[in-house]
């Protein structure tokens, strides 16, 4: 009798999405990206690579627009590799929709599943939990909203199925906003690679979404914790305002702590050295 050889187990890589132009932050994005921009301690990269890393995911695409690639080096290049965590780059030439992340992380992905974040979205709650017991198909996130077209939305039947998602909707169909969490099966980069742009001209997520909706494979887990988009003036502020009071930054994996404490005790070498 042959062998039996298990299914190989896959695993979770990520991908932060760093890229774009954040023209309503100019000019503070002149100089440099907005991913890159402080939220109350720290730089606003340092809070999605926070759910990643809570969720135990070892191996981080970050991908960047070309003028800003030396600054996240220098800061994430080296930053995490002692403890484990590998991190590398890729620069997306231009902003053609988040979707992009899918294929421009082709080679990363490889044959595993993937967690796709969005690099200016910052979360309260951990979903460390669902990270881990991914097994396949999408999963995403959706939180209630006061301004729902704004976002990419999710609606649901009598009986709390998920039957529609729309980016951006005109007419309201529903409150639930798609956040910038999406746990996808190896089978998104075909998905991917097939989209057409959309009527914006971008490679929507909402599209590789709708895709997994239409094959019976989507999980939506509802959550009611802070979540915040920091891409304006007023919600960059707020965005600060919150992680402060809530304590957001005080409650990062030990790893990253550590990784940060010890880029600063590195810094104030440096800086007493330039005074000698
Ligand atoms: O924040 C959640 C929302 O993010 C979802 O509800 C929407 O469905 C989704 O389309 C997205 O909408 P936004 O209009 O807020 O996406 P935005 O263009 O602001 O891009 C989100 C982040 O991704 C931002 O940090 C910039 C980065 N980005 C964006 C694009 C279009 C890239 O790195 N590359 C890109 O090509």
């Amino acid at each position: 009798m042959g062998e039996i050889t298990k299914p190989k187990k896959r695993k979770m890589k990520g991908i932060v999405l760093a890229g774009g132009t954040a023209t309503r932050l100019f000019p503070m994005t002149a100089t440099t990206s907005k991913q890159l921009l402080p939220v109350y301690d720290r730089q606003m990269i340092f809070y999605p690579l926070n759910t990643l890393i809570k969720a135990g995911i070892k191996n981080i695409l970050i991908i960047v627009a070309p003028e800003h690639s030396g600054q996240f080096l220098n800061l994430l290049g080296s930053l995490l590799k002692k403890h484990d965590v590998h991190i590398t780059f890729e620069v997306q030439s231009s902003p053609r929709g988040l979707a992009e992340a899918l294929t421009l992380g082709e080679n990363h992905i490889g044959d595993d599943n993937v967690a796709l974040i969005l690099g200016d979205n910052i979360f309260e709650d951990d979903f460390a939990k669902q990270i881990k017991e991914f097994r396949g198909g999408g999963h995403i996130f959706a939180t209630k909203v006061p301004d729902p077209e704004r976002f990419g939305v999710v609606k649901f039947n009598k009986n709390n199925k998920a039957v529609e998602i729309v980016e951006k909707p005109k007419e309201w169909i529903s409150d639930w906003a798609v956040t910038g969490l999406y746990l996808y099966d190896n089978r998104c980069v075909e998905i991917a690679k097939k989209m057409k742009p959309s009527d914006r001209g971008e490679i929507e997520i909402t599209d590789v979404n709708r895709e997994y909706l239409k094959k019976k494979e989507l999980e939506v887990t509802l959550f009611g914790g802070e979540w915040l988009d920091a891409g304006t003036p007023d919600s960059l502020l707020e965005a600060s305002i919150i992680v402060k009071e809530k304590g957001i930054s005080r409650n990062f994996h030990p790893i990253l702590d550590q990784a940060i404490n010890e880029l600063n005790e590195e810094l104030r070498i440096r800086s007493k050295k330039r005074l000698q």
